[in-house]
């Protein structure tokens, strides 16, 4: 019996760059399929040519035994595919439900929108989602994570035979990830099949049934999941086993850089107060809605409104534009890369080289070669694929995207730096390598944060651990000390105070 979908030997290039090369996958009807690979292995661009976004240059898509083109995205949606993509695609300037029914309105038939019966359908859907946001809400005051919920509710709206998920879940918190699990497994009951693409391993083998593991745009392997175990996928994907120990020992500080001492703001952090030593790794986790984000945004002067007090190096300061936090030696990754974080139409190295162009600067010239060898050393380093450097950053595959990015910024000259989620959709080999560089950063005697979603990541780097619970810090632990288990508890909110 033939699958229910086989792509079979696609090839596609790029500027006469090989990216695919005579790649076959197979998905069968209620399976979740996972789509594994390096940073740039060729995973979006696959999933971009069953979506319809690009053409192959040779192969076939066969769907239920007939033989389809995928000449546009539409095409690929009226064959009941429905997909998620890495880079949020959602229009801030427009309400949630708009955003769902973009394209797709509900129309009675004079023409009139049915705006509170999409309104309804709305809140039914994100009710399922377990996310709590009223339809009429514009996007653009939502967080990240509630973004990506949306793309994933626009997914399920369509009743979509086949569902692809290009890391759905990189902004997402841990429960929310099994709320979408729970759904997903719903959805293959019914039949429905997804193609799952995530950098998240554990994930992978919770929730997929068969893998296909790509490498350099070759298939280089693809099983049922409980075959395999996860030390040896990752062999496949980056040709080596990468280690799970802790990267930081504990060791004797530098004097106090940042203390933050009853900070507050009203409807996001509450009486916030911690201190950061240099050459010390701070995390700070919790779940969406936690206020991370928004405290350390506050810091760095993007939000004017809060009480309390923020001393650097002993000194008050007042913070009230990022200029200011950069002056007095803070430096801030965001967690939003296409919002906040790269120029589109910059190419790689002007984007790597962004915040710190004093470093290449000489007599007010760039020093062009200079750039270069920076950008050659973390090329080499974080396994950076750039077809050219000097193309714009938005043809990078998005985790070498967010290398240039993490690598801009371990050139920066901060003395406190933080990280907001600095491994989003990065690959488990360059994980580590980053991690690494960010512990170098601290035993050079910066200060560091790290702020993320994944307890047990943020475990194996930091010193210290604060966990948020809706605006306040629920617990604290020595890095080595706390457990995941312990740590959900308190981000839940079902265990406070310590
Ligand atoms: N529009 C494009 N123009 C030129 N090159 C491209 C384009 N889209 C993708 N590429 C290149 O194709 C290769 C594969 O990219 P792709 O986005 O498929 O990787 P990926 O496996 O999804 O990686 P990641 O895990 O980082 O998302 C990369 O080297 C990328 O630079
Ligand atoms: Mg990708």
């Amino acid at each position: 019996m033939s699958s229910f979908l086989s792509m079979k030997n696609i090839s596609k290039s790029f500027n006469h760059v090989p990216v695919l090369k005579n790649v076959s996958i197979n998905v069968e009807h209620g399976e979740i399929h996972a789509l594994l690979g390096e940073n740039g292995a060729g995973k979006s661009t696959l999933m971009n040519i069953l979506g319809g976004v690009h053409q192959p240059d040779e192969g076939a898509i066969v769907l239920n035994g007939q033989t389809v083109e995928m000449t546009t995205p539409r095409t690929s949606q009226s064959y009941g595919i429905s997909f998620i993509h890495q880079e949020l695609n959602v229009i801030s300037d427009l309400r949630v439900y708009e955003n769902l029914f973009l394209g797709n309105e509900l129309k009675n038939r004079f023409g009139f929108v049915k705006v509170e019966e999409m309104c309804d359908k709305t809140s039914d859907i994100l009710a399922e989602l377990g996310v709590d946001i009223h339809p009429k809400t514009y996007v653009r005051h939502l967080d990240t994570s509630y973004k990506q919920m949306l793309e994933i509710a626009k997914a399920l709206l369509h009743n979509s035979r086949l569902i692809i998920m290009d890391e759905p879940t990189t902004a997402l918190a841990e429960h929310e990830v099994h709320r979408l699990f729970a759904l997903m497994k719903n959805l293959k009951q019914t039949g429905v099949s997804i193609i799952y693409i995530s950098h998240k391993l554990k994930e992978i083998q919770e929730v997929c049934d068969t893998y296909t593991v790509l490498r350099d745009g070759h298939v280089v392997g693809s099983n049922r999941m409980k075959d395999e175990n996860l030390d040896e996928i990752t062999k496949l994907m980056v040709g080596k086993s990468v280690s799970e120990d802790r990267l930081t020992e504990s060791h004797s500080f530098g004097p106090v850089a940042l203390e933050v001492k009853h900070l507050t703001s009203e409807g996001f952090f509450k009486d916030i107060n911690f201190t950061v030593r240099k050459g010390e790794i701070v995390g700070f986790t919790g779940l969406a809605g936690d206020g991370r984000t928004e405290l350390f945004e506050s810091l760095f002067g993007f939000r004017k409104k809060y009480n309390g007090q923020i001393k650097i190096f002993a000194q008050d300061v007042n913070i009230n534009h990022p200029k200011q936090a950069l002056k007095a030696g803070m430096g801030l990754v965001p967690k939003d890369r296409k919002e906040n974080a790269i120029i589109k139409d910059l190419n790689v190295i002007q984007n790597m080289s962004l915040s710190s162009l004093a470093h290449f600067e000489k007599a007010g010239l760039i020093k062009g070669r200079a750039e270069r060898e920076k950008f050659n050393f973390y090329e080499q380093k974080l396994n950076i694929k750039v077809p050219n450097p000097k193309t714009t950053i938005d043809k990078l595959s998005g985790g070498n995207q967010q290398k240039v990015v993490i690598a801009k910024w371990l050139e920066v000259n901060a003395d406190i730096i933080i990280f907001d989620n600095p491994t989003q959709g990065i690959d488990v080999g360059a994980r580590r390598e980053i991690y690494q560089h960010i512990v170098a950063l601290a035993d050079k005697g910066k200060a560091v944060i790290i702020l993320s979603s994944e307890a047990s990541e943020i475990r194996k780097v930091c010193h210290t651990i604060h966990v948020m619970y809706q605006g306040e810090v629920t617990a604290q632990f020595a890095g080595e000390e706390a457990t995941d288990d312990e740590i959900m508890s308190y981000a839940t909110g079902s265990k406070r105070g310590r």
